[in-house]
């Protein structure tokens, strides 16, 4: 699986992020559309962004009874996504049913990534609102086992966690790792923070960068400085 850079396309609207899309001209980066972009424009935003030849990661983060999921993946298979996500905590029998949601006819299926614990839960949230009272990093390890013992391909962790997520699910279950800066850039609200070439050397699969291309003074130069950070 060849390593890429996913960009965070958090805008609020497709006006905003075909106008960020087209400072690409002929280069095709992978996206990334989360909730703020999904809920603003709908499912056509997939399509468009599809249409005009790039990979997209579908950041919804999926989180119901396993029917819900299985027939909620479903949909977003056929919006012909390449990778998509849900959360760990949903339990292993909610993510089988995503994989079998997903599982196209022809037995392909996009890429199912999970969310462990919520980078912005601390080990005091845990324990005082979930009332879960193991260490943090175990949970965190716990579920991405949990995920890879019901099939799924990888986990969104910090970069800080790839290592071991690899140690624990195997060298081939997919990390991805948000929370990148360049080194002379701003963390801007990040806490936990690495360098695309820092990622890359602690093994992770795909990086997912936002701030630092999309408010770029020229986010083509920066998104080619963490494709050669980062993948060559
Ligand atoms: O702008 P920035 O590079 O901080 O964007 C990171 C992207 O990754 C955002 O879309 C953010 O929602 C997402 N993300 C994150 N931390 C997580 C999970 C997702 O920053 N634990």
């Amino acid at each position: 699986m060849g390593k890429d850079v996913i960009i965070a396309c958090d805008f609020d609207s497709a006006e905003k992020t075909f106008a960020f899309l087209d400072n690409f001209k002929g280069k095709k980066p992978y996206v990334k559309i989360g909730m703020e972009l999904y809920y603003a424009e709908g499912p056509s935003i997939v399509r468009e962004i599809k249409a005009r030849g790039h990979k997209i990661f579908l950041d919804l983060k999926l989180h119901d009874i396993p029917n819900t999921v299985k027939k909620s993946m479903a949909v977003l298979s056929r919006l012909d996504v390449d990778m998509c996500n849900l959360h760990a905590s949903g339990t292993v029998r909610m993510m089988e049913a995503a994989i079998e949601g997903l599982t196209r006819p022809d037995g392909t299926r996009p890429l199912l990534i999970a969310v462990t614990q919520l980078t912005s839960t601390d080990q005091e949230s845990m324990e005082n609102d979930l009332l879960i009272h193991e260490r943090i990093d175990e949970v965190v390890m716990h579920y991405a086992a949990n995920a890879a013992k019901a099939g799924l391909d990888g986990v969104v962790c910090s970069p800080l966690e790839a290592e071991k997520v690899h140690a624990r699910c195997g060298a081939g279950f997919l990390t991805v790792t948000p929370g990148v800066r360049f080194a002379d850039g701003d963390i801007g609200d990040q806490k936990r923070v690495m360098t695309p070439a820092e990622a890359k050397r602690i093994g992770s699969d795909y990086i997912v960068v936002g701030r630092p291309i999309t408010a770029a003074a020229d986010p083509v130069a920066a998104y080619e400085r963490c494709v050669s950070e980062f993948c060559d």
